[in-house]
């Protein structure tokens, strides 16, 4: 053999190896759960996982034992249908859950504004209303204010596309607050109805 035959059977074995290594990779993840494939829905029992088991907490360390299982906590806040499976704007007023607006100052309470800012959408999906006072309960203005959102209303182009690379609305939305797949709680407002054809054709006529 020459050097260059040498260089490609080595490269055809290579090959074959990472064929089967594949292969077999797909099918035991395949065999753990055939219908896995999505990440964005866990099943139920994968769901809001123990403390020491969520990838984020260091199993090894003492104080993951004293921390509350999110299971147990969140079981008696109000259900929600994305993300962690909790409706954090109802359990804030309802009361369920009364968070420290600051670490050092426990008597410090949010300022909140109530000001709806609607974004048309074109095509079919309803405008999205973004409400300042379920933002402002807590966050801080500038924690949008100037880095993600100039404030002024339309000042910012945002697309779905934009929010699913986690940027605007997707910085927190799909990470901390609820996730893209819950459309209609950010399209809430309905179009208004668009005259009906006959209508119209008689407007034209005049
Ligand atoms: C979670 C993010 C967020 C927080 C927190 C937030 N805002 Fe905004 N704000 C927005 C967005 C989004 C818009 C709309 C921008 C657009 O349409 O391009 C906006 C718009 C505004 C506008 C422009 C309104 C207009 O009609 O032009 C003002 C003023 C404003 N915000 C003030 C505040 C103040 C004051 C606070 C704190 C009390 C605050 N915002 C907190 C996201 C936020
Ligand atoms: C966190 C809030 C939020 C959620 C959740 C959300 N959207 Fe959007 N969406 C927006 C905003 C903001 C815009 C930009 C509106 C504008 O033009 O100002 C937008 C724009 C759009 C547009 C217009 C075209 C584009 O790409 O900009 C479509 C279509 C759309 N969304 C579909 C969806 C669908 C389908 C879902 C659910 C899978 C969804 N959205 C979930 C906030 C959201
Ligand atoms: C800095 C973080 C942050 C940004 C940026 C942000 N949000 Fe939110 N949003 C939150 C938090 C936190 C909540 C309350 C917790 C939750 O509902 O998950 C919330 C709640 C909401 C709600 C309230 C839903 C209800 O049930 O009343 C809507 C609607 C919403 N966001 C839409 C948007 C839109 C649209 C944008 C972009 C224009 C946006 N948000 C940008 C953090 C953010």
């Amino acid at each position: 053999m020459n050097k260059s035959s040498i260089a490609v059977f080595v490269a055809l074995i290579a090959v074959a190896f990472m064929g089967v290594t594949t292969t077999t990779l797909v099918q035991s993840a395949e065999k753990k759960d055939p219908n896995r494939f999505n990440r964005l829905m866990p099943p139920k029992d994968k769901r809001t996982p123990p403390v020491a088991e969520d990838g984020i907490h260091d199993p090894e360390n003492s104080g993951v034992k004293v921390l509350q299982e999110p299971k147990e906590a969140f079981s008696v806040l109000v259900k929600g249908k994305g993300g962690n499976y909790v409706d954090w704007v109802k359990s804030l007023n309802k009361k369920k859950i009364s968070p420290l607006y600051d670490l050092d100052d426990p008597e410090l309470v949010p300022m909140t504004v109530d000001m709806n800012i609607v974004r048309e959408v074109k095509g079919t999906m309803p405008d999205v209303v973004f409400p300042h006072e379920q933002h402002t309960q807590w966050l801080e203005c500038n924690n949008c204010h100037p880095a993600i959102f100039i404030p002024q209303k339309g000042a910012n182009p945002i697309s779905m596309v934009d929010i699913m690379l986690g940027n605007k609305c997707g910085v927190c939305h799909g990470t901390v607050a609820f996730p893209v797949t819950d459309c209609r709680r950010c399209h809430s407002k309905a179009k208004p109805m668009k005259t009906s054809k006959k209508s119209s054709a008689k407007s034209n006529k005049k």
